[in-house]
């Protein structure tokens, strides 16, 4: 049983790989990008949903720092808009995969965070991500996944990886936070991890959150030298600072590593190791077109 896809959110970063994995693996996909479907629209949103058997919600306001002037906002699209969602998907039968972030946790722990870690966000975004994970296992209990991602870059976006990659084709040093530890994650592979997991979902594989990040852990300083390694840059131009040095409107977590035991335990197959996913996927031509500051 392949199914009828739905992924909303499919001019982002993660929506754009998500639509492409679907199109190569042969599934039936109806790509929404926000000027097709506005997810705080709850009618439209049922209309939409309706006559698909897997939903894939990859719209979210993603301004972190902006959620801390504007919360209203972030909650009408991570909050109740994911309500919208989840409520459609009830109606028509479908599985709903929704996509929510390591923000909804304190990132005080010294230890991968198992997926039933209780939460804490530090954040206006992070609250309004907590608000939509329990939108989706209230409304969705045997078919709400909420997967959890995070540090994510991709072609088709704005991220620390493609900052990096711009600043290593210049000169001079670049200080960059070492004190925040985290999982950096390519959406190529993160988005065939959800496909995969939306196939076990159509075949009856535990609802729940899941976490679904690369393996290992870096901080922003260790990636950073690794994109200017693997740039041809010299990685000494990377020196290492500390986050009060970069004082930003909303606190982020210190320690953001995810625990994988309940991915491993569906029988999903393991995200690769960060280092060696950001060495494929620097070789795309996304990645290459940034590196020549064609974009
Ligand atoms: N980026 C990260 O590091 C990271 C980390 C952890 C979790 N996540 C989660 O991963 C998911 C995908 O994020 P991303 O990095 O791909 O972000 P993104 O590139 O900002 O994609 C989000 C998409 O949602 C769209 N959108 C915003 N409001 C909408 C609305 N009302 N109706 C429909 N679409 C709307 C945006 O459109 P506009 O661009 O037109 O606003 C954008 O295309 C999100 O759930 C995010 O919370 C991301």
């Amino acid at each position: 049983m392949t199914g009828r896809w739905l992924v909303t959110g499919a001019a982002g970063m993660l929506g754009t790989d998500l639509v492409a994995v679907l199109a190569d693996a042969g599934h039936e996909v109806t790509a929404a990008a926000r000027r097709d479907l506005d997810v705080t629209d709850a009618a439209a949103v049922a209309a939409a949903v309706d006559g698909h058997d897997v939903v894939i919600n990859a719209a979210a306001y993603t301004d972190v720092d902006g959620a801390e002037s504007d919360p209203g906002r972030a909650m009408a699209v991570n909050g109740d808009a994911v309500a919208h969602v989840a409520a459609a998907c009830a109606a028509a039968g479908a599985r709903l995969l929704h996509v929510s972030t390591d923000y909804v946790l304190p990132g005080d722990a010294t230890a991968p965070y198992p997926e039933d870690a209780p939460t804490g966000p530090l954040n206006a975004y992070g609250r309004s991500k907590l608000a939509g994970e329990r939108a989706v296992l209230a409304a969705l209990p045997e078919s709400g996944y909420v997967v959890r991602t995070a540090w994510l870059y991709g072609e088709h976006g704005r991220s620390f990886v493609a900052t990096m990659l711009r600043l290593a084709a210049g000169d001079g040093a670049v200080d960059v936070v070492d004190d925040a530890r985290g999982q950096p994650t390519w959406t190529r592979p993160l988005a065939a991890g959800l496909v995969e997991l939306g196939e076990a979902a159509l075949a009856g594989r535990a609802a729940g959150v899941y976490h679904a990040t690369a393996a290992g852990a870096a901080t922003w300083y260790e990636l950073a030298r690794a994109v200017f390694a693997m740039a041809g840059s010299d990685p000494a131009r990377v020196r290492p600072t500390s986050s009060d040095r970069f004082p930003r409107p909303a606190p982020r977590p210190a320690y953001s590593v995810l625990g994988h035991g309940r991915w491993a335990a569906a029988g999903l197959a393991p995200l690769a190791p960060w280092h060696d996913m950001l060495a494929v996927a620097l070789r795309r031509p996304g990645f290459a077109a940034v590196r020549a500051g064609a974009r």
